[in-house]
């Protein structure tokens, strides 16, 4: 066993602050990597301050981070992908059971033994998953992606979670050239999904409430922008949209989105708010509407969403951070104040 410098949360109020934790040694189908980006996903943020605690309580220590990128350093006798020096990526897990119909049909994300990067049983050191927000990390060598190799580092870490999560939904309801798709929310998942569609070729719409984000959505792809607390401009949209990608973080009124979809459109709930959402039944039911969540994708996907970016040339849009303003980003993320994606550049976490 070995330790690595980290930052963790000592509980739900508590600011994340400098620990060390325990790293396993490669075991034959482990890759090692020094983690050069994190970055923040607001689920790190719910995660930490305990608000998803009736499906996914956390665990203290917590040490969250999902969107990882680095360089490897060591390998397991039995690896095959990856050797020292590769660049590589590591997702929302790294393990399952790998034998039930979910992970044969390479839909992982949905396996009843799937491990999350953080905060879920450890199967080798006991105790709970810790994640990026670390100098490195260990993973079995099916669960490590590869970076296509023109992506910046830094921009190309947000798309192991709000890359595959927006992607996935997409590909799964059929978004292609000349649907007519709605973004909900312009965050770190949001405005990954402005460059999907936009790059799949549809008409794309973007709802804020944030009024100084129009110039940022046109200029990220959509071809609208609404914002979304005018009823008079909610109203033009109705009946019309084919597909809504829903990543609003906090409580919201989905029905005023569920009405603009046409006869048999989908909007997916990506976002996870902490309280329930209100949903009447005869806005499904008029239109024969659907209303579904989605999370993250599978391995297999998640390759094929960093190789889609690396041909289209998307990244996200990052501010890149210090390890240190890790606590000032949460409260601007709460206030919905980041464009449009926090990357930890790790260096610091052992620079000082
Ligand atoms: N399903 C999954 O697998 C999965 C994966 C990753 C994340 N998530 C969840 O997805 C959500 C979004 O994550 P993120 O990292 O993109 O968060 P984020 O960067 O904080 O973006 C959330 C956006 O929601 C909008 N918003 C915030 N508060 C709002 C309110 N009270 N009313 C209306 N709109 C509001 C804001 O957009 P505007 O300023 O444009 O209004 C904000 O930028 C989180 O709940 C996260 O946990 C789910
Ligand atoms: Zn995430
Ligand atoms: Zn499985």
């Amino acid at each position: 066993m070995s330790t690595a410098k980290a930052y963790a949360a000592t509980n739900a109020t508590s600011s994340l602050a400098l620990t060390t934790i325990p790293r396993r040694e490669p075991i034959p189908y482990d890759v090692q990597l020094d983690i050069l980006f994190c970055g923040i996903c607001h689920s790190d943020l719910h995660q930490v301050r305990n608000e998803w605690s009736g499906v996914m309580p956390t665990v203290y220590p917590c040490v969250p981070g999902h969107e990882i990128v680095g360089r490897v350093t060591n390998v397991g006798s039995a690896v095959t992908k990856f050797k020292t020096g590769d660049l590589a990526a590591v997702g929302c897990m790294v393990d399952s059971d790998r034998t039930c119909s979910e992970c044969q049909a390479g839909l992982e994300q949905f396996c009843g033994n799937a491990t999350l990067t953080y905060n879920f049983p450890d199967r080798h050191l006991g105790g709970v998953t810790y994640g990026g927000y670390s100098e490195s990390i260990v993973v079995d060598e099916r669960f490590v992606l590869r970076v296509p190799s023109n992506l910046d580092l830094a921009g190309a870490a947000p798309l192991l979670c709000a890359g595959i999560t927006t992607y996935s939904p997409m590909r799964h309801w059929g978004v292609t050239r000349g649907k007519k798709v709605g973004v909900v929310g312009l965050g770190g998942l949001g405005h990954m999904a402005v460059k999907f569609a936009r790059a799949l070729g549809t008409h794309v719409v973007v709802f804020t409430t944030s009024p100084n984000k129009i110039k940022d959505a046109l200029r990220l792809g959509a071809d609208e922008v609404v914002i979304s607390r005018h009823a008079d401009e909610m109203k033009k949209h109705v009946g019309s949209f084919d597909f809504i990608l829903d990543a609003v973080s906090a409580d919201h009124d989905i029905t005023a989105y569920i009405e603009l979809l046409r006869r048999d459109g989908n909007i997916t709930l990506v976002g996870a708010p902490e309280k329930p959402l209100s949903v009447p039944a005869f806005s499904l039911i008029f239109g024969r509407r659907s209303l579904s969540g989605s999370p993250i994708g599978g391995i297999a996907e998640t390759q094929e969403m960093l190789d889609f970016c690396g041909t289209h040339n998307i990244t996200a849009d990052v501010e890149v951070i210090p390890i240190q303003k890790v606590n000032e980003a949460y409260d601007r993320l709460l206030k919905s104040d980041v464009k449009y994606r926090f990357s930890i550049d790790m260096a610091s976490l052992t620079s000082k």
